[in-house]
């Protein structure tokens, strides 16, 4: 797939203009490209309770699930016409809120200050990043794109869960 970095740092400086930033005035916005062929943007919102600040990222991977397709989960809950009562809730039946059968991954993430310059995701968002496009994930960065590999090395993720974690009652 043919990555338009200039394109995906545009939109990252476009949705940089939502930022709400008071405190730190670090307008910060994020663009993704995702595997199907799609741009998802986030900007960060911060709190008069900093601790509460989200981060361009977490808006930006909010986007990539919450633009997901649905179909399948909606289809099997719409109301079937030729039942004898099709109002009457099938309880058997997925629940819309489910998680869709597809998220796309991400395949690269321009996250630019509102000066339009590469600004490198903080700690928390490589790791946010790394479930969300794995660790081929490529990096704008100021020297070129970087596999987030190269920025989260030996990342911690849902293998280690699986590997590790204790079976109930013992
Ligand atoms: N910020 C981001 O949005 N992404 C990052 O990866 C680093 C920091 C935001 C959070 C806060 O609103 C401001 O930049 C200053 O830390």
């Amino acid at each position: 797939m043919t990555i338009d970095w200039t394109a995906l740092r545009a939109a990252a400086l476009e949705v940089s203009g939502h930022a709400y930033a008071p405190y730190s005035r670090l307008h910060v916005g994020a663009a993704g490209l995702t595997d199907d062929g799609r741009i998802v943007t986030g900007c960060n919102v911060e709190n008069a309770s900093f601790g509460l600040t989200l981060c361009a990222e977490c808006g930006l991977v909010s986007a990539l699930h919450a633009t997901a397709l649905h179909a399948t989960a909606l289809d099997a809950t719409a109301p079937d016409a030729t039942a004898p009562d099709a109002t009457a809730p099938d309880a058997t039946a997925p629940l819309p809120l489910d998680p869709p059968a597809t998220v796309p991954a991400l395949v690269a993430v321009a996250v630019v200050a509102g000066d339009g310059e590469p600004l490198l995701p903080c700690g928390r968002c490589r790791q946010l990043l790394q479930e969300a496009g794995g660790p081929t994930l490529l990096v704008d960065t100021t020297r070129g794109p970087v596999p987030l590999s190269e920025l989260l090395p030996a990342a911690f993720g849902a293998p280690d869960l699986s590997a590790r974690r204790e079976s109930q009652g013992s």
